[in-house]
């Protein structure tokens, strides 16, 4: 039996919890989100930060430690730097168990030339999130999105596509229904975690279109 590939799941009862919710790209879809009318909990390290962050966002955001969000949510957004990813998510494996991860985390390093991706030794950050959650259901995708963008809020649309990676349909369907309810973003499934270092090392690329062009470069796939 087929599925139709273009027929996702209605997500909009779903929590979705931002850990590292309080910096850029949490902050910013956290705000996305929320403007599309999903319930959002945003995570930090501290209680107190999430919920300044949370605050300042309204649309009905709450904000509590990152235990206590992911407890609380459906989804669970993993936004913290690369440095702190395999901590974060060791310390959250009993909270995290049974949730539907998203990893949008690109390990990369900067020099003299510019940006260049890191490969994790699990193969990505999302193998390396699959390996110390081995109860999540966790995923990959919201790699290729300006959180310069995302926090702009007089930009009504984000125009990109956002490349979904997981090992259930169930989960990638979940989380590309999730994109599609931002205006202008369609979420499109790009296969197995196997493949997410490909995707997460991209960024590197869209780093240096940004910096010679002055942009904030999306990714459109076609014919999709
Ligand atoms: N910025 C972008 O445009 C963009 C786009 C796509 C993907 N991403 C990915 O999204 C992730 C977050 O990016 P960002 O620019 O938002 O980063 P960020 O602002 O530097 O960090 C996000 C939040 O993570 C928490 N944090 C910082 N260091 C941590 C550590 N060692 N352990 C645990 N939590 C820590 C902080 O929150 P608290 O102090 O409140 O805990 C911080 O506000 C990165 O992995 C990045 O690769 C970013």
């Amino acid at each position: 039996m087929t599925t139709d590939p273009y027929d996702l799941p209605d997500v909009s009862g779903l929590v979705v919890g931002v850990l590292g919710g309080t910096g850029d790209q949490g902050r910013g879809l956290a705000l996305r989100l929320a403007r599309a009318g999903q319930k959002v909990i945003i995570g930090s390290r501290a209680a107190e930060r999430a919920e300044a962050a949370a605050a300042e966002l309204g649309l009905g955001v709450e904000g509590a430690d990152n235990a206590e969000c992911a407890r609380r949510s459906d989804v669970v957004i993993i936004a913290v730097p690369w440095d702190g990813h395999a901590a974060t998510l060791t310390a959250l494996r009993e909270e995290l168990r049974g949730k539907l991860v998203v990893d949008c985390v690109n390990p990369l390093g900067f020099d003299k030339k510019g940006a260049y991706a890191i490969k994790p030794e699990e193969g990505s950050a999302a193998e390396q999130a699959a390996a110390l959650l081995p109860e999540s259901r966790v995923t990959a995708a919201f790699h290729h999105l300006s959180a310069v963008l995302l926090q702009d809020e007089s930009v009504e649309r984000i125009d990109t596509d956002v490349m979904v990676l997981g090992e259930k349909r169930a989960d990638t369907d979940i989380v590309q229904a999730l994109a599609a309810r931002i205006p202008g973003m369609r979420g499109v499934f790009a296969g197995r975690l196997r493949g997410a270092h490909q995707v997460e090392a991209l960024v590197a690329n869209l780093i240096s279109v940004n910096r010679r062009y002055k942009a904030h470069a999306g990714l459109r796939v076609t014919d999709v």
